[in-house]
């Protein structure tokens, strides 16, 4: 299927899932190389991130572990602003560990800024990203992304995790909004 209609929006195929598979595959296989000595700790941010997390870790073969964390809807004040919290961080599994945080997409980096601060206060022995997309052109914040699976341009995509008001997770391509 090459286009699809999501409640009132047209949407176009933009990255099939054989090469979502490929790309992930890749990733995989350089953090196989980056931590071969290592038991990282893999945060999943949920909701986006779940069909991701779950298809980059099956090829992940070191002894390593996951667990997702999700961010509240509402926003909490912080020293640096408003933040949203992560709902699910423990600090004795995050303290002292290789971890690496999973993100579906990184769009203006303000969300990927938040969880970063947020696991840097428990102490992990290291930090790293991967996210599945990434919007060059719409970042506005300097955040430090370690694995990216796809460099997009800055318009809206869904499926393969990803949503459009809650609908179009259910999909094993990435669709972008069709141009008017
Ligand atoms: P940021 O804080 O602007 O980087 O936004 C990150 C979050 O916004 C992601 O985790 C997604 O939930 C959502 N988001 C940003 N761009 C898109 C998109 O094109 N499609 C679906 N969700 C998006």
């Amino acid at each position: 299927m090459n286009t699809k209609t999501l409640l009132d929006k047209k949407f176009e195929i933009f990255i099939p899932a054989d090469r979502i598979k490929a790309r992930i595959k890749q990733i995989a296989a350089q953090i196989n190389v980056d931590y071969r000595d290592e038991r990282p700790v893999f945060l999943g941010i949920l909701n986006g991130s779940f069909m991701f997390a779950a298809d980059l870790f099956k090829e992940i073969h070191l002894d390593a572990e996951i667990t997702f964390l999700k961010l509240s809807s509402y926003e909490g004040m912080s020293t640096t602003g408003k933040v949203k919290q992560l709902i699910g961080l423990n600090s004795s599994s995050v303290s002292g560990r290789h971890v690496l945080i999973i993100e579906d997409i990184v769009d203006t980096g303000g969300t990927l800024v938040d969880i970063l601060d947020q696991i840097e206060a428990s102490g992990p022995q290291s930090v790293k990203t991967i996210s599945l997309l990434y919007k060059p052109q719409a970042c506005k914040k300097d955040v430090p992304l370690d694995y990216i699976g796809f460099e997009i341009p800055d318009r809206f995509v869904l499926g393969y995790g990803l949503d459009y008001d809650g609908y179009g997770r259910n999909s094993k391509d990435i669709y972008i909004l069709a141009e008017e």
